[in-house]
């Protein structure tokens, strides 16, 4: 039985094949429609979500399955203080696999030491969120038509945001991709991450504070949002929140088949304006999310379609 922590936890060619099958689904929903009939995925979420949670379920249903879950430890056993691992051993007798979002780094881990159903995790605090990076990655495949020989700009919070940790990982397993990170010194990219992934590997890098700087250099543009929840105090939070505005001006340095890609939930850092560029492709990540997370619950409860 396999877990999902890592976006590294699939080899690249057990990647390629992941995205392959999201592109059939892409292409043949039909095909897939009755995939997991009489299947049950829990959604244990521990921390607000809108789009991973929604996501989910949605992808569960497109495949004929079931769901059912919490969306917040409020409104769970945790309220009662029960810990992970008794929840994970009681969802394992009801469900068949089950996705995980906690606050807590390595949460969803202490879980999949326990469980007999596949657990998946949904994002856990400032460290990793595999299932968004797989999204990314469909995204960038699907609309770049490649995975290597990219220059990335990633923008904003470097430092907490999840989703910069976990694709950095994951791109830096392909051939000539550049990262240039784009953030104030306060929320610069985790020195972890430099030395254990970048640097161990000699894949090249800088760190910017100017977006005006780079932009005409980039195939590819992620935004992120400040990250409100896990900053210590208010005060800083407000004088970084709005450290960067992507508008139109800003686009037309860009190259004219750049995307622009954000995780989302999106505050003030790009301007909806940007959202009728036709580089603008948060949205159609959005969109890919379902494909990749259909693909994924597939792959991990072991289910072939012919
Ligand atoms: C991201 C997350 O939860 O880390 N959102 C998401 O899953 N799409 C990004 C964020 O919250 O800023």
């Amino acid at each position: 039985m396999r877990h999902l922590m890592s976006p590294l936890d699939f080899s690249v060619e057990e990647l390629d094949r992941l995205l392959d099958l999201a592109n059939d689904i892409e292409k043949y929903p039909e095909k897939y429609a009755h995939a997991c009939d009489g299947k049950k995925l829990a959604t244990l979420f521990y921390e607000p979500s809108t789009r991973t949670r929604l996501s989910f379920e949605a992808a569960m249903m497109n495949l004929g399955g079931n769901i059912f879950g919490f969306s917040s430890a409020a409104s769970s056993s945790a309220a009662k203080g029960e810990s992970v691992s008794d929840t994970i051993r009681m969802v394992s007798c009801y469900a068949d696999i089950c996705a995980m979002r906690h606050p807590k780094e390595g949460a969803p881990m202490v879980a999949s030491a326990v469980s007999s159903i596949p657990v998946i995790n949904a994002g856990d605090g400032g460290h990793q969120h595999p299932t968004q990076t797989l999204t990314d990655l469909l995204t960038i495949r699907s609309l770049k038509g490649r995975l290597d020989h990219l220059v990335i700009g990633l923008c904003g919070d470097l430092k907490f945001g999840r989703t910069v940790h976990s694709l950095v990982r994951a791109l830096a397993r392909y051939e000539h991709v550049t990262f240039v990170f784009i953030s104030p010194e306060e929320l610069k990219v985790p020195e972890y991450i430099k030395e254990d992934v970048l640097d161990a590997e000699n894949i090249p890098y800088k760190e910017v504070e100017r977006i005006e700087d780079v932009m005409p250099e980039l195939d590819i543009l992620y935004m992120t949002r400040v990250q409100r929840e896990r900053f210590f105090n208010e005060e800083d939070y407000i004088r970084l929140k709005d450290f960067y505005i992507l508008n139109n001006k800003k686009m037309k340095l860009a190259k004219e088949d750049m995307i622009v890609m954000h995780p989302l939930p999106r505050v003030n850092e790009i301007s909806v304006e940007v959202d009728k560029d036709p580089r603008a492709a948060y949205f159609r990540q959005v969109q890919y999310g379902v494909y990749v997370r259909m693909a994924l619950i597939l792959t991990l409860l072991e289910v072939n379609v012919c």
